[in-house]
């Protein structure tokens, strides 16, 4: 009952602290957050009796240079940004994610869902860079804005070479949109767009006109068309540019924008931006598909709700503190993300694991990566270990073996922000040779390593077979007491007099032969592996058994240590799940107590091709 008071409190401090720094007074911009949405948040929140009272995310929009600022898919200056850019033949989905940064003008990074029309509708996602250079202005007022890079073209844009290096390619791209800028003076912004038939154009616009002038909108006519372009997007955006007569016969020159999206059906979305006049944004009335359209938006936010609950949930849970909004909005992005990744682990697992909030939840796989640090072992140097012997089993093998329960294994480490993987996993063998040797559990220093095997990088990564090789050539290691780890490299400081275990080199197990280190484990002790990680950054318990195609066997990332094997039986759903006992390197927090179980027999993410052990001298 206390503990809970005290999360409370916690959680109340935490909201509090948010609270005042997302009031900071966000300046007016053009990339507005849609209105319809804000107001959804806010009829969400009042038709909910939940306790939660997370305010609604605020853009602040003061970015100091190299300051990157992650943006709101649903702002419509972005969505409007990536459409201008968009080729032709593609239509506009939704944003995926966008953020901003000031570079030499502001550069956006946009990536997209979008449709490709000229390839039978296929999904594509799409990266757009475009730099902005606010300081030029159009001929009408609006900010310069130019592609920097895409990686999606449009047919045309294909006929570009495609053996170019991508820069050479991303400049041509680059020339061809601004040579369309100078060639179409009325263009406000550049961007991929076709003309549109003048007459055609000329209706569409009386008719918007017509709709506007019967409400309130403002009352104009149009005297003279000079041109008009049309861009097909998730509706169609249609730009005009024309003279148009006011209710007081004043004449103007003026862009008009008409944007109408396939859930407005008859609505339009339209901006007058008229020389030397403000620019007057109109909308016509909605439809019905509109108003089921907001509440399917509803529905999505009552998810995105609740996925700021968890990532709340997770903050306090793991101590997380952001340092700014900017950053706070951009770990929520990418635990959202990983959500999805974990649904996807979830759904595909063949074993019995479970996947889901960890430690590593708010990183990315690359962020994630850094705790780890096995580096890949060159395929065609040979790795300067033997060959090991394995002598056949005498009778039948075990059903499970744990060497935990010999007295073999020391307690789960913690490697910390250090990619060190590789140290603990040597230590972890050698722990477990001395101690069947010997008859003494002794934990050996992972930080000697660190300082004194100028073969591996310390937190930057290493190979257990350099580190084999560097203790025999540094001359034995020292005891955890006597050499404590700190998770960062320092002076060597290795002192000969407390050499406890010295090596005579190491073997290789066979590669993919599960039996033999199966044989291997019960006669020698605990063998250490690379293996793939990427199953383990959400594993909660279980046996590891995930889809193939989400843990390839070649891209082994992390050292580890293998301890025993089991069976785990599922009668129920008639499944025996042979499995790896690992000991990992991330403390007793992570999955089983700091272990992982693992499938055993099909080289599941690569267990059985980098086995290797040290040979005591
Ligand atoms: C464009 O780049 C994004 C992100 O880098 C990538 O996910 C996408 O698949 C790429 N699209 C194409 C068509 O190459
Ligand atoms: C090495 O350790 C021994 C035994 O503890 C000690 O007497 C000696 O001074 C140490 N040598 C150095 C260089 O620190
Ligand atoms: C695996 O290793 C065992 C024991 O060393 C051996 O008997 C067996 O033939 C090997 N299997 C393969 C496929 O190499």
């Amino acid at each position: 009952m206390k503990l809970y008071a005290t999360a409370a409190a916690a959680t109340v401090a935490l909201f509090l602290l948010l609270a005042t720094i997302q009031t900071t007074p966000a300046a007016a911009d053009e990339l507005q957050e849609e209105e319809e949405t804000t107001t959804t948040i806010n009829a969400d929140e009042e038709s909910t009796a939940e306790a939660i009272t997370e305010p609604p995310i605020k853009l602040v929009h003061v970015l100091n240079p190299g300051e990157r600022e992650y943006l709101s898919p649903n702002l419509i200056g972005v969505q409007n940004i990536a459409m201008t850019f968009l080729p032709l033949s593609m239509n506009f989905v939704n944003i995926i994610d966008a953020f901003r940064e000031i570079v030499n003008g502001i550069r956006y990074e946009i990536i997209l869902n979008a449709v490709d029309t000229k390839s039978k509708d296929a999904d594509t996602i799409c990266r757009l860079v475009i730099l902005e250079q606010p300081w030029i202005t159009t001929q009408w007022g609006d900010k310069h804005r130019e592609l920097i890079n895409s990686n999606c073209s449009d047919v045309a844009d294909n006929s570009l070479s495609s053996d170019m290096e991508p820069e050479q390619r991303s400049k041509a791209l680059n020339d061809k949109y601004s040579s369309r800028i100078k060639r179409s003076l009325n263009d406000v912004v550049p961007g991929g767009r076709k003309p549109f038939d003048e007459k055609e154009a000329e209706e569409q616009l009386q008719r918007t006109l017509d709709k506007l002038t019967a409400g309130e909108g403002p009352h104009y006519k149009i005297i003279k068309v000079y041109s008009a372009s049309r861009q097909v997007v998730s509706g169609t955006l249609t730009r005009i540019d024309a003279d148009l007569t006011d209710g007081n016969d004043a004449l103007h020159r003026c862009i008009v924008e008409i944007w109408a999206q396939p859930w407005l059906e008859k609505g339009h979305d339209i901006t007058f931006k008229c020389r030397n006049q403000p620019t007057v944004h109109a909308r016509h009335s909605r439809s019905v598909e509109w108003a089921e359209k907001k509440t399917h938006k509803k529905r999505n936010h009552h998810t995105l709700n609740k996925i700021e609950h968890l990532f709340h949930k997770f903050q306090l849970k793991y101590k997380r503190q952001y340092a700014n909004t900017a950053e706070h909005q951009m770990r929520l992005r990418i635990f959202r993300q990983n959500l999805r990744t974990i649904e996807e682990l979830n759904a595909n697992e063949r074993g019995s694991a479970k996947y889901g909030i960890t430690q590593f939840a708010d990183m990315t796989s690359t962020e994630y990566k850094l705790h780890a640090g096995l580096w890949q072992r060159s395929e065609d140097k040979p790795t300067g270990g033997a060959a090991a012997v394995v002598p056949p089993y005498a009778g039948e093998m075990p059903k499970e073996f744990d060497w935990r329960q010999k007295k073999a294994v020391t307690h789960v480490k913690n490697q910390g922000q250090c990619g060190s993987c590789w140290a603990f996993s040597v230590t972890g063998n050698i722990e477990g040779l001395y101690a069947i040797k010997t008859g003494e559990l002794e934990e050996f220093s992972e930080q000697e390593l660190l300082d004194c095997d100028s073969t591996d990088s310390a937190c930057n990564g290493g190979l257990m077979d350099n580190a084999y090789k560097a203790i025999k050539d540094i001359g034995g290691l020292e005891y955890e007491s006597e050499y404590p780890y700190a998770a960062k490299k320092m002076q060597c400081h290795f002192n000969r007099t407390m050499s406890h275990v010295q090596l005579s080199g190491f073997v290789d197990l066979p590669k993919g032969n599960e039996t033999a280190m199966q044989e291997w484990l019960l006669s020698n002790g605990p063998i250490s592996i690379g293996l793939n990680a990427n199953a383990m950054q959400f594993y909660r318990g279980g046996v590891s058994h995930p889809w193939a195609p989400l843990c390839s066997k070649k891209n082994l990332d992390h050292g580890v240590l293998i301890v025993g094997y089991g069976v785990s039986d599922y009668p129920n759903f008639h499944k025996t799940l042979p499995y790896w006992i690992v000991k990992n390197s991330w403390g007793p927090r992570w999955g089983e107590q700091g272990y992982y179980r693992i499938y055993r027999g099909d080289n599941t993410c690569g267990v059985s091709e980098m086995a290797t052990s040290a040979v005591l001298a």
